[in-house]
């Protein structure tokens, strides 16, 4: 049995191809793709190279969500046609996108059955699509980095009175912190534009600040009562991780999710900020009593996914999606595709 796959063939290389179907191999079950969610680092991956690719050819694409259609030896959690949101990653624990069997960017893929989540009938699956990544990031940073006692394992509430800045709340990233930071009973101070102001409230936030604003270090600060101990910078651009570093109290902590930079690493030794990154899978949070939460999470509404935009086309939508993300032309919403409509 065939598809059609997005196939990554070399650095800055990719078509779509007729490709077998994978069959499901021990603990992975195959899902037939609905929905595939863009994430910045799709195209990163696509223009540099960067090292996440270790054998060619392989499928791109790390957010998928669809329906079980073949269960693989030794799996239980899940049925045929159960419809399910997974991280596409063929490497666990270390988390590398390099099996062409799992990239999300083709019909049918495989999930790591520790590393899926069952999609509450409420949600759909171009929704439910936009979480792995981003999820799993801000989950690194609040459980990894920031090392907060996880909801699912006690600490739900735990943190009521203490506040936390995550700068970029309408990024995927940010807007799955915010959830869970509220979660985590975190009071949640952010920043986007003012178009999304009263998304982030129905997120949780209690004060969203206009990330343009002239004097937006001065407005954090005014909203969170004074220098914060803990910051998640969502974006990690030069001018958000200087803010980060800006509004945080000495020996505060800051958690980045790209490479820190050396105007940031000055200002934050001047401070004595701890830096914490979460850059790369390996900073992922790729726990399976995580996976297992997520589920029981939207189901109370407690987590809701992604405002998506879907494209047209099908897989032929790449080009598309690659585009917004590099010409940074995303905002507040995930981009999405449904391989399946590919002609
Ligand atoms: N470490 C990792 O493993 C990992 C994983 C996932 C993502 N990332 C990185 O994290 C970043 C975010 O990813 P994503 O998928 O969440 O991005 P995204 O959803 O595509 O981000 C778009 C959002 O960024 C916001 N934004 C842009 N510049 C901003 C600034 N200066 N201040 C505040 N908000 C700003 C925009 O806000 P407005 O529209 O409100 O203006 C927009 O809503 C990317 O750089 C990505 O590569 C890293």
């Amino acid at each position: 049995m065939s598809q059609l796959a997005l196939v990554y063939e070399a650095k800055k290389n990719q078509r779509i191809q007729s490709k077998p179907i994978p069959e499901p191999v021990k603990g992975c079950i195959q899902v037939r793709v609905e929905a595939a969610a863009f994430n910045p680092l799709d195209y990163k991956i696509y223009d540099y190279g960067l090292d996440f690719v270790e054998k060619y050819p392989t499928c791109l694409g790390v957010d998928a969500a669809g329906e079980v259609t073949k269960i693989g030896p030794n799996v239980t959690k899940f049925k045929v046609g159960d419809r399910v949101t997974f991280i596409c990653t063929a490497n666990f624990p270390e988390g590398l996108t390099n099996d062409g069997e799992r990239g999300a960017f083709q019909q049918y893929a495989l999930a790591d059955v520790r590393l899926t989540s069952k999609i509450p009938a409420k949600a759909d699956y171009d929704s439910a699509s936009s979480f792995p990544v981003a999820g799993n990031t801000a989950a690194g940073a609040l459980y990894g980095q920031l090392k907060f006692k996880e909801p699912w394992l006690g600490g739900e509430g735990a943190y009521k009175g203490e506040k936390i800045v995550i700068l970029g709340g309408s990024s995927s990233v940010g807007s799955y912190a915010i959830q869970l930071a509220v979660l985590s009973g975190l009071e949640v101070i952010t920043t986007s534009s003012p178009s999304h102001f009263d998304y982030l409230k129905s997120l949780g936030a209690t004060a969203v600040i206009d990330r343009s604003a002239p004097d937006v270090a001065a407005q954090i600060l005014a909203a969170a009562g004074g220098p914060v101990k803990y910051v998640v910078d969502s974006i990690s651009l030069p001018p958000t991780q200087l803010l980060g570093v800006e509004i945080l109290q000495p020996q505060g902590k800051l958690v980045l999710v790209l490479r820190t930079q050396p105007p940031t690493q000055a200002a934050a030794e001047a401070k004595d900020i701890a830096m914490l990154g979460t850059y790369g899978p390996s900073g992922w949070y790729l726990s399976e009593p995580f996976w297992n939460s997520v589920e029981g999470f939207v189901e109370r509404g407690v987590l809701e996914f992604n405002r998506v935009i879907v494209l047209p086309g099908g897989l032929r939508a790449w080009e598309e999606g690659f585009s917004l993300h590099r010409q940074g032309k995303v905002s507040g919403t995930k981009i999405v595709m449904r391989p399946l409509e590919t002609k």
